[in-house]
């Protein structure tokens, strides 16, 4: 049963930290499934949240009049016409125009139910980082934790860059302070592979929280290097359009 969002996430859906990383997981997702042709694409969400949240007008409006990524808001006018903001795998599978095989995990039981049954394949692992231990090669692994595994983030960011064989991988960090956003560049600076990295200054309001946030990419080493550069200029627009929203009005 698809049950409506609830109360219980730890933060405002539609935050400028959701605008980054589902601006990031749609031209990602749209990138991959033009490489697959008409096969599926393999997608793991093992942070998966709810399969759609609850969010007031402003929203809506700030994403309708002033987030120039066309396609997230294509993409989200549907939910945002009815109140509904959705959540990653969901904007994952239309961003992959149906053509996606999702394996999903949330430490949450409840946000699992919100998916339909057959939806997703729920993946029996203990916690979400547990499926960089996994040999399977996925398209796309989106690990979007809170900020939990900011002790854990370099052995996180070490072992996407070991798979990279396997699967690109897309995290995404919420970060406290300059010197943690300082920390993460120099990891990922230190991994040795060809990865992105995307930073949102956040000034702080109520909708949007406290914190500043983070996103990287790891592109899958198959990947043609040449298509991947040109993924990184999309990502790098949807970046600096979250920021434009971050510096004001
Ligand atoms: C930021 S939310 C995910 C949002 C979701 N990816 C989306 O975009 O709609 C983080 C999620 O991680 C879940 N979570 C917290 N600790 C976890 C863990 N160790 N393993 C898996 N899920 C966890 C929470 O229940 C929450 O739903």
């Amino acid at each position: 049963m698809r049950e409506s969002s609830e109360s219980k996430v730890r933060y405002n859906p539609g935050n400028l930290g959701d605008l980054l990383k589902h601006g990031w997981l749609v031209e990602i997702v749209r990138f991959l499934r033009r490489l697959k042709g008409g096969e599926p694409l393999h997608y793991a969400d093992t942070f998966c949240g709810f399969a759609e949240y609850d969010v007031g007008d402003e929203v809506a409006r700030r994403i309708r009049d002033r987030f120039h990524v066309l396609t997230f808001r294509r993409l989200q006018e549907t939910f945002l016409a009815r109140g509904k903001y959705a959540g990653s795998v969901t904007l994952a599978r239309l961003a992959a125009e149906g053509n996606l095989r999702a394996s999903i995990f949330d430490s949450n039981p409840e946000a699992l139910a919100s998916f339909h049954s057959g939806e997703a394949e729920i993946l029996e692992i203990r916690s979400g980082c547990d499926i960089l231990d996994s040999k399977e090669p996925y398209d796309l692994i989106f690990l979007d934790p809170y900020d939990d595994i900011r002790d854990v983030a370099q052995l996180v960011l070490a072992k996407s860059a070991a798979r990279h064989r396997l699967s690109s991988v897309l995290i995404f960090f919420p970060v406290k302070t300059e010197a943690q956003r300082g920390v993460l560049t120099t990891a990922v600076d230190r991994l040795g592979v060809n990865c992105q990295l995307g930073f949102v200054m956040n000034p702080g309001s109520l909708q949007d929280g406290r914190y500043h946030f983070a996103t990287v990419f790891l592109p899958g080493s198959s990947l043609n290097l040449g298509a991947v550069l040109g993924l990184f200029g999309e990502l790098n627009i949807v970046t600096a359009r979250v920021n434009a929203l971050a510096a004001g009005p």
